[in-house]
Formats: C-alpha cells, structure tokens, sequence
C-alpha cells in the first residue's frame, strides 16, 4: 500500500520557507513566518531570556535537569505560570474561583491539539473557525478528531477590510440554535492580534460576542499565542481571558485556554506552552481527577512528557522580579519596532485603501493581495508571504525596506 500513499501539499506557512532557502536570488526577503526578528533580520534572545540562561547557567551543577518531566510538565511552571495567568492577568478580577486543570505543553500548537483530541473523544465533534485563522488550525482540528465537521464564522469583510462582527454572531445564532443535537459547538477565538489579518474586535464587541458563545452553550478554545504583542503589555493583552471569566462566568463544557511563550518570549524553538482547562468551581474535584487523568493519557500517546529547557527559562524569569520585568520590556521593544516599521510601510506605500491599517496590530499586516499577486511578489521580487496576503512585519529592515515597498507597489497595480 505504501505505493498508494499521495504526497501531501507543503504547509501553508513553514512549507514556504524550505522554497525561500532554496531560492538563490541574492535580494530575497522572507516575510513568511511569524517569528520576531531584528533590525539586523536576526532571531536574537531576548535580554529577560539571556539574563535567566546565564543565572540558570550558574545554579547548574552536573546534570540535575536532565531528567524526564512528569508528563503533565512541571510543577513550578504550574506554579509560575498559573499565578502569571490566572493571579497577575487577572488584574482587577478578584473572585476568580473556578478550577483549574493545568498541562505544560509543546507551545500553543501543541495545547490546541491535545484540546482538539479531548473535546473530540468525549465533548463534541463540531467546531467554528474564524473565516482567516491561523493555516495550522484547520490541519490540528482535522489531524485530531474534527474531519469535515470544521464550520467557519464570518470574521474578516475581504471588500472593506474590517471585521464582520454582527455577521459573524449571525452565523452563530443561526446556525447553533438550529442544531437540536445536544452536542455543544466549540469555537475558537484568537485572544489579541488575530492570525492573519491583525485586526481584533474592540472590548465593547468582545463583550457582545463572549456573551453570544455563552448563550450558545458554546465552547470557549482561546489561542493566545501572541500576548503582549497588541499593545506591548503582557497583562493587558490577555483581556479577552478576563472577559470571558467576567462575573465568575461559569463555562460548564469547560474554557480551553491554549497559550505560547514562543513570540512573548522568543522561545520558538523551546517548545514551551500551557493549556489551561478551566471548568465550573462546583464541579470539582471528581470532574477535575477524570479531566486530569484523561489528558494525561492524550500526552502520554503523543508525546509522553514535555521538554525540560524552556520551562526552566519561563520559571527563572516568571518568579524573579527584575527579570520578570525585563521580560515586560523587552515584549514593549518587539512592539515598539513592530510599529516603526508598520509606519514606515505606511509612509512609502500610497495606497488608498490603507484605511485599516492603523487598526491592524501585531506581527503581521494584512496586505489583502490575491494569490496571484502573492506569487508575482515572489516570481518577479522573490519576496515571500503567505498565499492569504500576510506579511511578517519584522522581516523588514532598512537594508530591505524599499526594496519591499517598491514590490508591494508594483504587485498593487495588478
Ligand atoms: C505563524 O503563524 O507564522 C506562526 O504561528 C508560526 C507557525 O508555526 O505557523
């Protein structure tokens, strides 16, 4: 049977930077991924991570930390983690008393997955998209238990270049209420610099629209893979969490909070990430032993336990305050050059249509190209970007900047 095995499309985001490292065009910029590189076009460690490598660096002795973790990560990462998310994230929010089941995962990616493996096996089967998401979500969702049950609300009007809430909690009415099947629908929501477009509801919309998927019995899957790159402020950016756990809001199918160190921290390649499942206070503690138990089981099938390194590098700056607030701003610079760069695209390209442009935040904008003219910017200019027009700000620099801008404004013209 090997013989009948096709081969697979390369993914839509990583895929392209194997093409990018083959191409032998000297000027060639790669506005791919989203991970945050430098004025110089490097991946540098941020300070807060040096700072912490060096004091970890230090306190080692032989081989103390070489050991496997248990398979649910850690247990000081619990602690650091959890009082980071669910005590300083909070702010104001006083009576938060749900329970937390809590998993050191394999970064974002790899919370989602074991999510989508959970609800599918035990919850439910069916879920909701943003109409742009992230390319890998639907790869998770189909790979783990949600084949041709993916359902995408409208997120993004491609004509205008703003965000269509009214129409998306349309869909979700309709379409919800009218499933009589008892089977409740997930859905998933970017917490802050929604994945690809930049664009993210106001607070007061946010209300509206959490209030919506808790009407409809809904659950809650909140990717929060780029906290603290909206508005620089890693507390700050996590409002959507505090929203939906409002008023001790109770999610009884459970809120799944799937969440990344990899762009907050730069530790892409460290693999270091948590899902937080967050269930009804009365619910506890048998509910929580048969969740606990079971996701265990999930990690232990795929993985069998997360890596070691990054979770020490989290738990150095996390429970030091001078690190802790190193790490706030280095997070505030990534902003800050994101910005500048934002800005200056603004300047050199005259364009009409960039309207939107001051509302997009994040790693990416949105360029709105057709995959036609995403393919002539890489033919013609070999610049890359994703097939849905998404461009990694920090790929830009000025030994690159006009180069890239005269390209946007060729391909524009198309
Ligand atoms: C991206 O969207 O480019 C990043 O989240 C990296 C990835 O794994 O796709």
């Amino acid at each position: 049977l090997l013989n009948t095995i096709q081969v697979a499309k390369p993914d839509k985001i990583l895929g392209l930077t194997e093409k990018f490292n083959q191409d032998k065009n000297q000027k060639k910029v790669n506005l791919t991924v989203g991970i945050y590189k430098d004025a110089w076009g490097k991946v540098s460690t941020l300070p807060s991570v040096a700072l912490a490598q060096r004091q970890m660096g230090t306190l080692s002795t032989l081989n103390w930390n070489l050991s496997y973790l248990p398979i649910v990560g850690c247990e000081k990462y619990h602690q650091n983690v959890k009082n980071f998310l669910f005590n300083e994230c909070m702010k104001d929010l006083k009576h938060f008393n749900n329970g937390v089941s809590f998993f050191q995962t394999l970064s974002g990616t790899g919370a989602i997955a074991i999510t989508a493996r959970f609800l599918s096996k035990f919850i439910s089967n069916k879920i909701w998209l943003p109409n742009y998401s992230w390319a890998n979500h639907i790869n998770i969702f189909e790979k783990n238990g949600f084949h041709n049950s993916i359902n995408y609300y409208s997120y993004y009007n491609d004509t205008t270049g703003k965000l269509a809430v009214d129409k998306w909690l349309n869909d979700l009415r309709i379409n919800v209420s009218k499933d009589k099947s008892n089977v409740p629908h997930c859905i998933v929501l970017h917490a802050c610099c929604h994945n690809p477009t930049g664009i993210d509801p106001t607070k007061e919309e946010w209300t509206k629209i959490i209030d919506t998927v808790h009407e409809l019995n809904m659950i809650p899957i909140i990717d929060m893979a780029y906290q603290g790159l909206e508005s620089g402020d890693v507390v700050e950016d996590a409002y959507v969490l505090r929203s939906c756990l409002q008023d001790n809001r109770k999610w009884h199918n459970g809120l799944y909070l799937c969440q990344s160190f990899a762009k907050n921290m730069g530790l892409y390649g460290e693999r270091v990430g948590s899902l937080s499942i967050i269930t009804p206070y009365e619910s506890l503690p048998s509910v929580r032993l048969a969740i606990d138990s079971q996701i265990k089981k999930i990690i232990r099938s795929m993985y069998s336990s997360p890596p070691g390194y990054g979770s020490r590098i989290v738990n150095t700056i996390l429970s030091d305050e001078k690190l802790k607030k190193q790490w706030f701003k280095d997070v505030n610079s990534m902003v800050n050059r994101l910005h500048s760069i934002r800005n200056k695209l603004f300047e050199q390209l005259h364009w009409d249509d960039l309207v939107e442009f001051g509302q997009q935040h994040g790693m990416f904008y949105f360029t709105r190209f057709t995959p036609k003219q995403v393919n002539q910017l890489k033919q013609n200019y070999s610049i890359y970007l994703t097939e849905d027009g998404r461009l990694s700000l920090s790929g830009i620099n000025d030994s690159n900047l006009d180069y890239v801008c005269e390209a946007l404004m060729d391909v524009s013209k198309v």
